[in-house]
């Protein structure tokens, strides 16, 4: 049902911002609060397949107060980024990846697949009219976020007949306040994210929900994320509410949880590669919060480290829980945690061979 490519229709945004406007959102972007002048938007039914891709300028979505994303939550979406590179070509960092893992969110949430050219597409459809956006400051970006969601009107529980594809985007800069310094991290015992069979793989809005009031418990504790563990013993740990989490032990292994409830990050994937690449060990198993509180009292476990696409690599400097911590609040950023920053940073702005074939012009 689908065409074979698609042919978007462009309307310019007559109220872009202007010059200096856009030149002040640059100089100081924060994250995800300003977003560029257009969006794009690809609609799906069941019986027309995809269908009528357009640019156009970014603002409101007129919903039916019925459409099923209101009460079912039935929405996944994905988050990615854009780099300037010094000679100003903007580039993305394994798009294929993330057009891969919204396929596998879809099946999830019983949404249609968006097929990987389409997504691919839809990215350079934006950046072309939206090029200006992407900053050029050290550690700047462009964050991209494809989003997916149930737009029929109908409170039957039932899959969507009808649902739409959106692209929007925001420059940014730091995820975090203190850019790249040590994170405390606040471990929620009370709330779990998902579970066993649930949607813990899938990005959908659903899990963000789910992770808010622990979220909001960690700014309560001074901590800027927080951690979850299983839900079927409290044990082992799952992810941060926005990000994996991964630990380095003496010798150099790195662990990282292994659970079919926990987002499989791209970033992730690609930092244990450039690891293994140096001849690091990596292990991908099930991890308790006991062994890393006696690793890292006997000196066995020596680094932690939060990474996601808004987060990059961020170093993990305390782990707070109701009655113990982990590390401390002024621990300095562990080595390796910082030479891989350093070395995928360095693939992604375009300054480090890029041996994986990862980056992708837009
Ligand atoms: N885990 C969660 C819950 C996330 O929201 C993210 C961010 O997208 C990640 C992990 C890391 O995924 P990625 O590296 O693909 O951005
Ligand atoms: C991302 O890194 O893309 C996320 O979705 C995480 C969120 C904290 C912005």
């Amino acid at each position: 049902l689908a065409p074979a490519t698609l042919e978007f229709a462009i309307t310019p945004n007559e109220n872009a911002r202007s010059a200096a406007e856009h030149a002040d959102i640059i100089a100081e972007p924060g994250f995800g609060k300003h977003f560029t002048d257009h969006m794009v938007d690809i609609c799906w039914s069941e019986w027309g397949g995809w269908h009528r891709p357009r640019v156009q300028p970014y603002g409101p979505i007129s919903l039916d107060p019925a459409a099923a994303v209101l009460h079912y939550a039935q929405e996944i979406f994905e988050g990615l980024k854009a780099y300037r590179w010094a000679d100003g070509s903007i580039w993305s960092f394994r798009p294929d990846a993330n057009a891969a893992r919204l396929q596998r969110s879809a099946r999830r949430m019983a949404l249609p697949e968006l097929p990987t050219e389409y997504f691919i597409e839809s990215l350079k459809q934006l950046i072309a009219v939206d090029g200006r956006w992407v900053p050029s400051a050290p550690e700047t970006s462009l964050y991209i976020r494809p989003f997916m969601f149930a737009k029929e009107a109908f409170l039957g529980v039932r899959p969507a007949k009808k649902v739409n594809y959106y692209v929007i985007a925001s420059p940014a800069g730091a995820y975090f306040h203190g850019g790249i310094e040590p994170l405390s991290i606040w471990l929620s015992t009370t709330y779990s994210r998902a579970g066993k069979g649930g949607t813990g793989a899938a990005k959908t809005g659903g899990n963000y929900a789910s992770s808010l009031v622990a979220q909001q418990e960690a700014y309560d504790h001074g901590c800027a994320q927080v951690l979850f563990l299983d839900s079927e013993e409290g044990k082992y740990l799952e992810e941060l509410g926005g990000m994996n989490i991964v630990l380095v032990k003496k010798d150099g292994t790195l662990v990282t949880p292994a659970s079919d409830s926990i987002l499989e990050g791209i970033t992730r994937d690609s930092i244990l590669q450039l690891a293994e690449d140096r001849g690091h060990r990596v292990e991908r198993r099930r991890v308790s919060i006991e062994e890393w509180r006696e690793g890292a009292a006997n000196g066995d476990i020596v680094e932690a480290f939060a990474c996601g696409t808004a987060a990059v690599v961020t170093p993990i400097g305390l782990i707070k829980a109701e009655d113990f911590e982990i590390g401390s609040a002024d621990a300095l950023p562990g080595e390796l945690t910082m030479s891989l920053r350093e070395e995928l940073t360095g693939i992604q702005y375009g300054r480090v061979e890029d041996r994986h074939g990862w980056m992708l012009r837009l």
